[in-house]
């Protein structure tokens, strides 16, 4: 039987640069990230996801990359890459890697070549000799980037690239590029991940350059390709892809049978959910759900909360999108792209607690896997100063010690400034100190954690949306595995304690169990339950038959 372990993986996403400095030179590196998979044990956490650390000259924070089979010197070599995998794995905890190879970096040995027109690597980007028109309406980070073409001198043409110019796309549609990156996925399985990322997915299979954002169907093709290569190479590999397109297309990346990617990050919900929070309304969870489509039994969601990019709002109406600007991000400095927040969670919910576990508890529960962005768990803030994306991207907060534990290297020399002004300073916000605290959010997350995995019917059951009596305020649902265990989620979205019936789809229930609430089960009754739930409040019950 093939193997679903990401079905009910616990996912913790992490930049190596910026979590732990291990040698005292300021920049996050895998000796620093071996040490710290003893904290992530300890949450539970069962799947790393790192973000690119491969050489680069580190313009888009390592989407950039000039050595695909390299480890950022900065950051270690490759064996202490190898050493962190070997204990990752004596611990039980399984990673995945960014695979990035829409583009390169312009100063990829692969771009510089074809800019001098070497017959084998031409052909490894997309060029066109003549002018292009007006093209900011293709661009990824409006705003910022007028174009997607640019000239090259030395080639005497312009080439094609989708995010910035010193992101030459690559050229999918030719087999050698296609041989390079199964070379690349071939080459870090080896070396023992469980999987990649793909990066910006539905680009890699667009047609580059020619109209706008077809994909010819052919391309998809590619993503089975890839999918066969990496399951013929491991087992039980994934393939989790960015691909964040209107709900209709979403099929297409899954394919037909479930063969092309594993799991999906789900960006439809993902703004929907803040919505839900800011207009105190269960609707928007619904709406969202209800226009997702059906996906194959071996696919799976991924969810997410805040990632290491900004929250993108463009799957909302306008009017929603500005309700949510409002809530979140009043100020204009908060904003990016016309479309997105560059804020981290905590500071967007104001530090409400109450408000963050009701968002954790969601993306727990609706069938998928959570991902966290690292410093999550400790309600980390941002640091606006900084530019674009960089904003979310600030070091780990471990302790109260200099530098908030990150390390022991001259402030100047750190990666990034740690946050030490405010309410979301190292000095208040860090590991160590939530630790301490009984009911901190790091607490209480981990709990959370724990008791997902005790129910794994959440990740693998079947789901259903069920009908209660509050559908303005209360969401709940329920998941129900072949053997007939059943769990049940019921959120409240108002700021106010609400008193809610639900119906159960069946009458075979004869009581149910609080998985958290320090109280007795309760009896169901006339295949209905009734529960309290604080203002933001949510209960996970699991349903046991007479
Ligand atoms: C993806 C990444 C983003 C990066 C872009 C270009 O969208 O999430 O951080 O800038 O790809 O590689
Ligand atoms: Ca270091």
């Amino acid at each position: 039987m093939q193997s679903h372990w990401f079905k009910n993986a616990v996912i913790y996403c992490l930049e190596v640069d910026v979590f732990n400095d291990g040698n005292g030179d300021g920049i996050g590196d895998f000796i620093g990230l071996r040490q710290g998979l003893s904290y992530l044990a300890g949450l539970g956490v069962s799947c790393i996801w790192l973000l690119p650390f491969f050489r680069s000259p580190d313009r888009d924070d390592g989407y950039d990359v000039m050595d695909y089979l390299s480890v950022d010197p900065a950051l270690g070599d490759l064996g202490d890459f190898a050493a962190f995998m070997d204990e990752a794995q004596d611990r039980g905890i399984r990673v995945i890697i960014d695979l990035v190879v829409n583009h390169t970096s312009n100063q990829h040995p692969w771009f510089q070549r074809a800019r001098q027109r070497d017959p084998k690597y031409y052909d490894y980007y997309v060029w066109r000799s003549d002018a292009p028109g007006n093209t900011s309406n293709q661009v990824a980070f409006p705003g910022k980037q007028k174009s997607v073409w640019q000239y090259d001198r030395l080639a005497k043409a312009y080439y094609f690239h989708r995010f910035y110019s010193y992101q030459p796309d690559l050229n999918t549609a030719n087999p050698a590029v296609r041989e390079e990156i199964k070379k690349i996925m071939g080459f870090w399985a080896a070396m023992g991940v469980s999987g990649f990322r793909v990066d910006a997915a539905p680009f890699v299979i667009a047609a580059k350059g020619g109209d706008a954002d077809k994909h010819p169907h052919e391309w998809y093709e590619f993503l089975h390709e890839f999918r066969e290569f990496i399951r013929w190479k491991t087992g039980d590999a994934i393939l989790l892809a960015e691909a964040n397109v209107p709900p209709e297309q979403l099929t297409d990346f899954f394919g037909p049978d479930g063969n092309r990617m594993n799991m999906l990050l789900n960006f439809y919900v993902n703004p929907h959910l803040f919505l839900a929070i800011a207009q105190e309304s269960a609707e928007p969870i619904v709406r969202s759900l209800r226009a997702l489509p059906q996906i194959p039994a071996a696919c799976h969601w991924a969810y997410f909360l805040r990632n290491h990019d900004e929250l993108d709002l463009s799957r909302l109406a306008e009017a929603e999108r500005e309700e949510c600007f409002r809530a979140f991000a009043p100020k204009k400095e908060m904003q990016l792209y016309g479309r997105g927040i560059r804020r981290r969670l905590a500071p967007m919910f104001n530090g409400d607690l109450a408000k963050a576990l009701l968002a954790y508890s969601l993306i727990f529960t609706i069938p998928g896997t959570p991902i966290f962005w690292y410093g999550e768990e400790i309600g980390m803030g941002e640091d606006l100063s900084l530019e674009e994306r960089n904003s979310v991207r600030t070091p780990m907060q471990w302790s109260s010690e200099r530098n908030g534990g990150f390390s022991k290297a001259p402030k100047e020399r750190l990666r990034r400034p740690v946050i030490s002004k405010g309410k979301f300073s190292y000095r208040n916000v860090n590991v160590q100190r939530l630790r301490r605290e009984p009911g901190s959010l790091l607490n209480r997350l981990e709990r959370m954690i724990r008791t997902r995995k005790e129910f794994p019917e959440f990740g693998t059951g079947a789901y259903r949306i069920l009908e209660t009596d509050r559908t303005k305020t209360v969401f709940a649902h329920a998941c129900e595995d072949d053997a007939g265990r059943a769990v049940l989620a019921a959120h409240n979205l108002s700021n106010e304690a609400e008193s809610v019936t639900i119906r159960l789809w069946q009458s075979e229930f004869d009581h149910f169990v609080y998985l958290f609430e320090e109280r007795e089960s309760e009896r169901v009754s006339d295949g209905k339950i009734e529960l309290k739930l604080p203002p933001r409040g949510f209960s996970w019950l699991r349903l046991v038959a007479a």
